[in-house]
C-alpha cells in the first residue's frame, strides 16, 4: 500500500495517544517522540481508511475494537534486542549467579526464569542456552523459561525462533551448531531454534502493568531488562514489589545495563552490573 504523508499530529491529538499509551503500557512519550508516533499512527489509520488521527482516537476506544488496541501496543513498542545482549551481564550469569542458582537446587533439580519484555526472543533463548552450558545441569532437570512480553508481533517471532544470519552473529559458534538448525529461506540462510531447546519455554503475552497477578510460580531469575526505561517512579516501584514477592528467598533480579533499583526499593542487594538478589 502507498501510505499519503499526513499533516503532523496535532498536540491535542498527541496528549491524547500519550495519556492513552501511558493507561495501556506504562510507556511515557516524551515530547520529541511526537512526530515519530504521528508517523507510526498514520499508516495504520490509512490502512483502517480513516482520515484523521481524532477519529482513531475514537475508533480504538469502541468497545468491540479491543483487538485494535493490541495493534496500538504493537506500534509503539520497541523491540530493540539481540542475543546475549550486554555480555558482560550474561559473563556474570554464567560466572556466579546461575552457579549459585544451580547449586541451590541441586536436590530439587527445579529452576523457573522469567524474561519479561523478551520481545522477538533473543533474550530468554540467550538464557536457555546458558542455563543447559551449566555444569551439573543436564537434560532431566526441571527448566522452564517463561518468556512474555506485552506486543503479540514481537510475541509470534520469538515463537518461530527463526532468525536471519546477521542477528546470530553474537552467538558463539559451537552454541550455533548445537542449538540452531542452519536452513535455507527464500534463499536466503537463516538459523532456526532447534526443538530441544525451544520446548523449555513458553511464550505468553503478558502486559507488565495489567497481569502480573496472573503468575504463581515462585521464581529464581526475573529479566526485566530496558523495558521499564520509560515507565514513571510510581509504575516501576510497583511493578519491582510485584517481581520481588513473585521472587523465591535469594532470587535473582537482572535489569537493564543503564537501570537501577536505587530509591526505588532497598529490599535487594546490588550484585553488579544491574544483576540484584532478594535479600531473604
Ligand atoms: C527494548 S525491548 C527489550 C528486549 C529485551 N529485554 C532486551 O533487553 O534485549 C523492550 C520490550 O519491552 C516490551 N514492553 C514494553 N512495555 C511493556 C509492558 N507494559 N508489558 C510487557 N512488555 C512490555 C516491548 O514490547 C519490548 O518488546
Amino acid at each position: 500500500m502507498q501510505y499519503r504523508i499526513l499533516s503532523e499530529i496535532s498536540e491535542k491529538d498527541f496528549d491524547l495517544f500519550r495519556s492513552l499509551i501511558k493507561k495501556e503500557v506504562g510507556i511515557s512519550l516524551r515530547h520529541s517522540k511526537k512526530k515519530m508516533l504521528g508517523l507510526k499512527l498514520s499508516r495504520r489509520l490509512q490502512d483502517l481508511g480513516l482520515s484523521s488521527y481524532f477519529d482513531y482516537y475514537h475508533y480504538i476506544l469502541k468497545p468491540e475494537s479491543v483487538k485494535e488496541l493490541q495493534c496500538l501496543v504493537n506500534i509503539i513498542t520497541i523491540d530493540q534486542t539481540s542475543f546475549f545482549r550486554g555480555e558482560k551481564q550474561f559473563e556474570l550469569l554464567r560466572e556466579r549467579v546461575l552457579p549459585e542458582l544451580v547449586q541451590r537446587k541441586a536436590e530439587e533439580k527445579r529452576i523457573r526464569i522469567w524474561s519479561s519484555g523478551c520481545s522477538t526472543g533473543q533474550e530468554p533463548y540467550s538464557l536457555a542456552m546458558l542455563v543447559y552450558e551449566m555444569d551439573n545441569v543436564s537434560i532431566s532437570w526441571d527448566i522452564k523459561i517463561l518468556a512474555t512480553d506485552a506486543n503479540t508481533q514481537s510475541l509470534k517471532i520469538a515463537y518461530l525462533g527463526k532468525y536471519r544470519a546477521d542477528q546470530v552473529a553474537e552467538v558463539p559458534s559451537d552454541y550455533l551448531i548445537k542449538y540452531f538448525r542452519k536452513e535455507t529461506s527464500k534463499g536466503e540462510e537463516v538459523f532456526r531454534i532447534k526443538k530441544s531447546l525451544k520446548q523449555r519455554l513458553i511464550f505468553r503475552r503478558l502486559n507488565l502493568l495489567k497481569s502480573i497477578n496472573q503468575l504463581k510460580w515462585p521464581i529464581g531469575l526475573i529479566f526485566c531488562r530496558n523495558v521499564m526505561i520509560y515507565f514513571d517512579f510510581a509504575t516501576k516501584k510497583k511493578i519491582i514489589d510485584q517481581f520481588y514477592n513473585l521472587l523465591e528467598p535469594e532470587g535473582y533480579l537482572c535489569l537493564g545495563l543503564s537501570e537501577s533499583l536505587l530509591g526505588i526499593d532497598d529490599r535487594f542487594s546490588l550484585i553488579e552490573r544491574a544483576i540484584y538478589r532478594k535479600k531473604e
